[in-house]
């Protein structure tokens, strides 16, 4: 039965461009909205960007801008890469838009009204992290030396002291929420999430400080300034509105979409705010409550979050799957595919370049795009002959393989298990693969088998259809261009209907020629493609190589009886090796290659390397990035296991490596080791 489907994303804050974390939540929302539009329902996708507070107020000051000139300079920018991703949302929110800030003053009087007590005034003192606008207690924080540490960013927080705001009561409403969240088991998903937060409710609850009088960015409290102070509401309080703002708060959409439980897909570090703060903030106002709060992972790279904090980080979306009008890089379609096949919604995933190529090629090109190319090739040469003819009942396994296909696909998008509706679907592809296979159509050609011959072109035709529908919610691209090669393009994919049943309503089709759909990339393509990806700014070419010197020397323990065994050399020897000092950038495993590790390193002048170095037994990834290393900078160039390395990290030990090359952490790199 249809009902109305409406998924909004985290608002994003503006304080600098969007990276693929930001990307990963909107084409999450953006793969559930077209699912849901396939099944019928009235659907709408809602994003937009998180526009006040402190943490904008402070980007503002650094750039010397005012803070309304920073949030009009970068909030196109989230536009811009959704326009250029192919995003479906059906509005884009700013929270400095008029509708938005006129609801949240709306919201604020209501909950004055209706609970009167639910809103008072006291002083706060506590603990701030301006990076994620939150107050922390410090059992909450981490403590480094003598600073207090947020967990999330690993920066200090601030310290404010008896600052006098609005609180708002939110263990007036603690068992309330821990009911409705044992009532409704699909109202926190996944499953971990949903016990996280009873976790934290069935301690003790806080009341929460809802207004900041230290700075000015942010919508005035309605209530006006009781005690001489200008009060601003609390940027969480202001941000969480914009799902309701959006919609306004009668009409229309909000009757359709408000009423029927809209579904939040977030990052697991604002759960809270969505799953404790919102919900109590909606009750207070008497508001219906949200239907779904959904929780992803985060995606890392080198085991590190990917974050706007911390440069080396920070991949943009495009630049690894290039934009729509673009055909260079990896597509838009095979990022999508990956990140949401890679690893179930709600864990955390670690993007490690060379796993991307491997599915691009093993799933997207072998499997996908062969079984298109070898059917259609296949149909063309002969339905002169045996032109396709579907019975499904005929097709046996594959019939009962694609409806299994098409049964579990649609449960798991249903559950928000986008990894699970891949993987049903891939079974399909697999199927129909060993169809062919078995069923050697070329073979009943020879033997002039004709009626099996057209049954067989049917039901690989079948599959074709069914597989792009099948996959249209998460490759809307893909779906697109298969729709073309089908003969069946439709004009606009709200045309696109979720199958019902192998075959069933299949509309006549008029084939065309193969052509590659996700080109194969070799070796050489993915080694250009995972340097360019890690930030290899052409660096210069290393200078002619001279032949490797052997400086191996024991210093397992430093005493008097450690043995030199090389062989001496001259001084002049050892001035062609050009010794820096470098700084790790990125580091990931290289795959099936236990001892290796591909990094990039910075050599100075922004200038960055490749070098695949044999530490990953004695060093994990994130303990390397930011470290300074000692480079042989002017080794010859090799390529290791498909990537090219540019240099040689020097470390003690041989098969057991016990330490890399200390460096003093300020000495700048680039500096040249004599
Ligand atoms: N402005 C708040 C959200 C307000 S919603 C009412 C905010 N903004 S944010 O820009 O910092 O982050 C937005 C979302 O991006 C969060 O859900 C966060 O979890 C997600 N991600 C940021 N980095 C991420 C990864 N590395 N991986 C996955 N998602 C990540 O928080």
């Amino acid at each position: 039965m249809s009902r109305p489907f409406y998924i909004t994303t985290p608002i994003y804050y503006v304080n600098d461009k969007p990276h693929l974390g930001h990307a990963y939540a909107t084409m999450c929302a953006d793969t559930f909205a077209r699912f849901h539009r396939m099944i019928g329902d009235r659907t709408r996708f809602l994003t937009g960007t998180d526009e006040h507070g402190q943490k904008v107020e402070e980007a503002a000051k650094k750039r010397s801008l005012t803070p309304q000139q920073l949030v009009d300079d970068v909030a196109p920018h989230f536009s811009a890469m959704w326009d250029a991703l192919g995003i479906s949302n059906d509005d884009f929110v700013r929270t400095t838009e008029g509708r938005h800030k006129d609801v949240v003053r709306a919201l604020w009087k209501r909950i004055a009204e209706r609970n009167r007590d639910d809103l008072y005034l006291a002083s706060y003192s506590g603990w701030y992290c301006v990076a994620c606008e939150a107050f922390y207690t410090e059992s909450q924080l981490e403590k480094q030396g003598e600073q207090w540490v947020c967990t999330i960013h690993h920066r200090p927080v601030d310290w404010i002291a008896k600052e006098r705001s609005w609180f708002f009561r939110l263990s007036a409403y603690q068992q309330r929420l821990i009911d409705h969240i044992e009532a409704n088991p699909d109202f926190i998903r996944p499953d971990a999430y949903r016990k996280e937060v009873l976790g934290f409710l069935r301690g003790e609850v806080r009341d929460l400080s809802v207004s900041r009088t230290s700075f000015r960015w942010g919508i005035d409290v309605p209530e006006g300034d009781p005690d001489g102070d200008h009060h601003v509401i609390y940027v969480w309080m202001d941000a969480l509105v914009n799902y309701l703002s959006a919609l306004g708060m009668s009409g229309d959409l909000y009757e359709t979409f408000w009423k029927t439980g809209a579904v939040h897909l977030i990052g697991k570090d604002i759960l809270r705010f969505h799953a404790v703060y919102w919900p109590c903030f909606l009750m207070a106002a008497e508001l219906p409550l949200p239907r779904t709060i959904l929780c992803t992972g985060w995606w890392t790279i080198g085991g590190r979050k990917i974050s706007k904090s911390i440069p080396a980080t920070r991949v943009d979306p495009v630049q690894l799957a290039g934009d729509l009008n673009s055909d260079r890089a990896l597509g838009i379609d095979a990022l999508r595919y990956f990140l949401l096949r890679e690893t179930p919604l709600g864990n955390d995933g670690d993007l490690i370049y060379e796993n991307l190529i491997e599915r691009h090629n093993a799933d997207l090109a072998n499997d996908l795009g062969n079984l298109f190319n070898r059917s259609l090739t296949m149909i063309g040469k002969f339905a002169p002959v045996a032109p396709p003819a579907f019975d499904g009942a005929a097709a046996g396994a594959l019939a009962e393989v694609a409806n299994g296909a098409i049964a579990a696909a649609r449960a798991a998008w249903e559950a928000f298990q986008p990894s699970r509706a891949l993987e049903a679907t891939w079974k399909l592809v697999a199927e129909a693969n060993a169809f062919i296979d078995r069923t050697k159509p070329w073979a009943l050609a020879k033997e002039g088998k004709h009626a099996e011959l057209a049954q067989v072109l049917g039901a690989l035709q079948a599959s074709l259809w069914t597989l792009r529908l099948l996959v249209a919610p998460a490759m809307p691209a893909t779906a697109r261009a298969l729709g073309r090669v089908l003969g069946v393009d439709a004009s606009h994919d709200d045309d696109v209907r979720w199958p019902e049943a192998f075959g069933q309503g299949m509309p006549a089709m008029r084939l065309q020629a193969p052509s590659p759909l996700f080109p194969r990339i070799d070796e050489k393509r993915g080694v250009e493609l995972v340097n360019g990806w890690l930030g290899e700014a052409a660096a210069p070419p290393a200078p002619a190589p001279a032949p490797p010197t052997s400086t191996t020397t024991s210093t397992s323990t430093p005493t008097s009886t450690v043995t030199i065994a090389s062989a001496p050399i001259v001084f002049d020897d050892f001035g062609k090796i050009d010794l820096r000092v470098a700084q790790v950038v990125t580091a990931q495993a290289v795959p099936k290659a236990k001892k290796l590790l591909h990094l990039t390193v910075d050599v100075g002048e922004g200038r960055h390397r490749t070098v695949v170095a044999g530490i990953a037994e004695a060093y994990k990834p994130e303990q390397l990035v930011g470290r300074k290393v000692l480079l042989v900078a002017n080794l010859a160039p090799a390529t290791i296991r498909g990537i090219q390395s540019e240099g040689m990290i020097l470390a003690a030990g041989d098969d057991a490596i016990v330490g890399l090359g200390a460096v003093d952490p300020d000495v700048p790199v680039g500096t040249r080791v004599r």
